[in-house]
């Protein structure tokens, strides 16, 4: 089979096309040909070679978390999924015997990990991680859902997100900004939204952003911010000088969630801003697959429209890398082994 594999760390241009012998399901797990398969920032890091996950040793190295397509084979004691079934796989890998798989949520598993393959035209994953697709959602829109959107929903429901109340989405454009800002709607919040790119914040607008503020600068974003409200949540997964920006506009009780660390990795909390102001600053990881059944759900119910900036052939992987690298592209990349 055919796969998208890192060949060097450098950037885009260490994505080649490999030949990899057909994996052959052990017990417990199933063969996905996979129809489509989203790129994440997580994976640019490893191309980037800035990720602790992957280093030259590990290469060539086949990413793709975000896997939907059609079962083709299932080892021993696969129950719930056969060949000819329609899925998206969620990427949660965890122990099973932590107090968080036993107790939930699992996304705090003490070994959590992630699945990484599916840019190949054969995904070998674990069977029970299999979610089914209805026949109205197709693969390509499926594909967009797990990471992004997990990651979103989870976030927003940290922030006890709910009706009429204000979110701020620093970085409204990507997977995860594209995400947060179509379940908030979902939830019944307006958004604020930022972005480098008026071109950009105008295709957010139409997918439900309320108010967009075309900054970079965090002085004239926490301006226009405040000039729209007090934000009751802040969906965070830039980091870096977003944090004590989030932090200043959130409305007293009101809660941080924090993803990701695209602005950077290093952030500053006034500290007596929070105190005083009985803020709440939280860490959230993934979601659980209950999350991606609902999102699913949503998804076939009508209310959520994943949004895809592209498609690309397994071939063209490279460019696909390098659209995101580029910030060119509004909502999720998806390529189509
Ligand atoms: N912890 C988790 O479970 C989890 C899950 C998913 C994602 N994440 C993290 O969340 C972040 C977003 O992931 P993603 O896949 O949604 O990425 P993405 O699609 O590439 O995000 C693009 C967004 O980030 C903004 N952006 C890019 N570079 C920036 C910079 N240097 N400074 C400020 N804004 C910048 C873009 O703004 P413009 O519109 O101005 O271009 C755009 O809004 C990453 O840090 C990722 O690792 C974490
Ligand atoms: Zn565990």
């Amino acid at each position: 089979m055919r796969a998208a594999a890192f060949t060097d760390l450098s950037g885009p241009e260490g994505v080649s096309t490999i030949d990899r012998p057909d994996p052959e399901p052990g017990p417990g797990e199933a063969l996905v040909d996979v129809t489509a398969c989203a790129i994440n920032r997580h994976d640019l890091w490893i191309l980037e070679g800035d990720s602790a996950m992957v280093d030259a040793d590990d290469l060539p190295f086949v990413t793709g978390l975000d896997v939907a397509g059609v079962v083709s084979e299932v080892g021993e004691d696969v129950r719930g999924v056969e060949p000819g079934d329609r899925v998206v796989l969620c990427p949660n890998e965890t122990c099973g015997s932590c107090r968080f798989c036993r107790e939930g949520p699992e996304n705090m598993c003490e070994r959590f990990a992630l699945f990484h393959g599916g840019l190949a035209e054969t995904a070998c994953v674990r069977g029970d991680r299999l979610v089914p697709l209805p026949d109205d959602v197709d693969a390509t829109t499926a594909a967009a859902i797990p990471t992004a959107y997990m990651t979103a929903f989870h976030m927003l429901r940290r922030a006890e997100v709910g009706p009429g109340d204000l979110v701020f989405v620093p970085g409204a454009t990507g997977g995860v900004g594209v995400a947060t800002v179509q379940l908030a709607s979902v939830f019944g919040a307006e958004t604020v939204g930022t972005s480098s790119s008026a071109a950009k914040l105008e295709r957010v607008r139409d997918l439900g952003l309320d108010h967009g503020i075309e900054s970079t600068a965090i002085d004239e974003i926490r301006d226009g911010v405040e000039a729209i409200g007090t934000p009751d949540a802040v969906i965070n997964h830039l980091g870096g000088e977003f944090t004590r920006l989030g932090q200043s506009v959130l409305r007293r009780g009101g809660t941080m969630a924090i993803c990701g660390r695209t602005a950077g990795n290093e952030s500053t909390i006034d500290v007596t801003n929070l105190f005083l102001g009985h803020k709440r600053v939280v860490g959230s990881t993934m979601g659980t697959q209950d999350d991606l059944r609902r999102l699913v759900e949503l998804t076939t119910d009508g209310e959520l429209a994943p949004e895809i900036d592209r498609t690309y052939a397994l071939a063209d992987t490279d460019e696909a890398f390098a659209a995101m690298q580029e910030r060119e592209s509004v909502g999720k990349i998806v390529v189509e082994p």
